[in-house]
């Protein structure tokens, strides 16, 4: 970002852009796949209910402490209190973890694309359409470049502002195609076992994982525990209502990713038979069950095509956001031009990115904790950087450094109506929970206890 702190325009752009941010491939193509896997109903459940208290304490804490001291992470924690810089230091790592792979789906999505413009629907809709793609060498690679290259080239010349313009009129588009797909889908013979599935909680599925898998995915599909949300509020204008606009985003986020499960889930069910296999395919899931609805749809192709397009405008908008974090946090440090850091960075991201790609082929081979690599950094961003970047804000917030902080902050655009209830949680509730599950789910990862 620029040396100079802009800030946005008029209050709504600050949501807008925030939001822009929030919404990507963490709300369609991975909770999704979550939600199948890990049972449905009881996940949505845990996911809203941590969305309104976990969510909700940590993106008021890091925007209020980004707008308080007009910092990035590392700036703002050193200026609340020096001890804790390294927190600061510590959320500027998820990124560099998250973008490589977030890229390598992001090359999936044009591989998609390109499939329903040239017509190929139906090979795309076949059942080993999917694997055959991923678990080559050059291609796969191939479209993950591309789809860096196009992120570089925005962030290298600064023209994020005319991807924000145009995914003002993407993003309403994409929320009016998935509320469309998803009625075609649970009116479909047989979908109604999914709708059941995906709404109703199970409670014999609930388990430590649940939770820690609900709350990675919190984290990520709002873009928080990373620095990103500190950044966002350190360009927020004084007078734009604090409380209300992290409700807006949150909500915005969640109806997106709600909606994404409506339409995958059942869709499930209908095309792919309910059992466990289909359910539990992970970061497939979106790829393999989308071009079955497709095809089964009047015009399918057409809608595919747009459809495609519009999630890769939504995940652009998520990695340019990350690059762009990257690139400054590197500018930050080490004072480069901004041509410098985002070509360094570019090749980072192209490297890592490639292995992960690769894994899926020829570097298949490589487990690491039992995991294939992307999901290792998937795993290790999600389930194990950010809940510790969680933890100690709210440690280092609520005890240390005092939520006055905070609470001062939003009280600048009138009364903090969830005050005391923010009180508690960033405290006592937040914390401890997070401890217990991190250990939990880290320890059941690791082979250590079996719940
Ligand atoms: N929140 C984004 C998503 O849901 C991912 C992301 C994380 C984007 C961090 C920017 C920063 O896809």
């Amino acid at each position: 970002m620029d040396k100079k702190r802009g800030s946005f325009s008029n209050k709504m752009g600050f949501v807008l852009a925030a939001a822009g941010s929030a919404v990507g491939l963490g709300n369609l193509w991975r909770f999704p796949y979550l939600a199948a896997k890990y049972g449905g109903g009881i996940f949505l459940l845990v996911y809203l209910i941590l969305a309104v208290t976990l969510g909700f304490t940590l993106m008021i804490t890091e925007i209020a402490i980004g707008r308080k001291t007009g910092l990035s992470a590392v700036g703002a924690f050193k200026a609340l209190d020096k001890r804790f810089k390294f927190v600061g230091y510590l959320a500027c790592v998820v990124p560099f973890v998250i973008t490589p792979y977030y890229c390598v789906i992001g090359g999936w999505v044009i591989k998609y694309f390109v499939t329903f413009l040239t017509g190929d629907v139906a090979a795309a809709a076949g059942d080993e359409y999917f694997n055959g793609f991923i678990s080559q060498t050059a291609s796969p690679v191939f479209w993950f470049a591309l789809y860096v290259i196009i992120t570089a080239v925005v962030v290298i010349f600064g023209v994020e502002k005319g991807i924000e313009k145009a995914s003002r009129i993407m993003m309403p588009l994409l929320v009016v195609l998935i509320v469309g797909v998803s009625v075609f889908c649970i009116t479909r013979p047989g979908a109604m076992e999914g709708v059941k599935y995906y709404l109703l909680p199970d409670f014999s599925k609930f388990s430590a994982t649940t939770v820690l898998a609900a709350m990675g995915q919190l984290f990520y599909s709002m873009s928080l525990a990373m620095g990103i949300m500190i950044t966002y509020g350190s360009y927020m204008k004084k007078d734009c209502n604090l409380e209300k606009s992290v409700r807006q985003i949150e909500i915005f986020d969640t109806a997106i990713a709600f909606l994404a499960g409506l339409m995958i889930i059942p869709s499930v069910f209908v095309f792919s038979g309910g059992d466990e296999a289909a359910l539990g395919k992970g970061p497939s899931l979106m790829f393999v069950t989308l071009p079955k609805v497709f095809e089964d749809m009047t015009l399918g192709g057409v809608i595919g095509t747009v459809f495609f397009l519009l999630v890769l405008f939504a995940a652009l908008t998520s990695s340019i956001s990350l690059l762009e974090t990257n690139v400054s946090i590197i500018r930050d440090k080490l004072g480069w031009s901004r041509k410098k850091a985002t070509i360094t960075v570019t090749i980072y991201v192209l490297v890592l990115g490639a292995i992960v790609s690769l894994g899926f082929g020829p570097l298949s081979f490589i487990k690491i904790i039992g995991l294939g690599l992307l999901d290792f950094f998937d795993f290790l961003s999600n389930s194990v950087l950010m809940p510790i970047v969680a933890i100690l804000t709210c440690i280092c917030i609520g005890h240390f450094i005092g939520s006055k902080v905070v609470s001062d902050e939003v009280e600048l655009n009138g009364a903090f109506k969830f005050k005391k209830f923010y009180n508690i949680m960033l405290k006592w509730i937040a914390p401890i929970c997070l401890i217990l599950i991190l250990v939990f789910a880290v320890s059941e990862a690791m082979g250590w206890i079996t719940v």
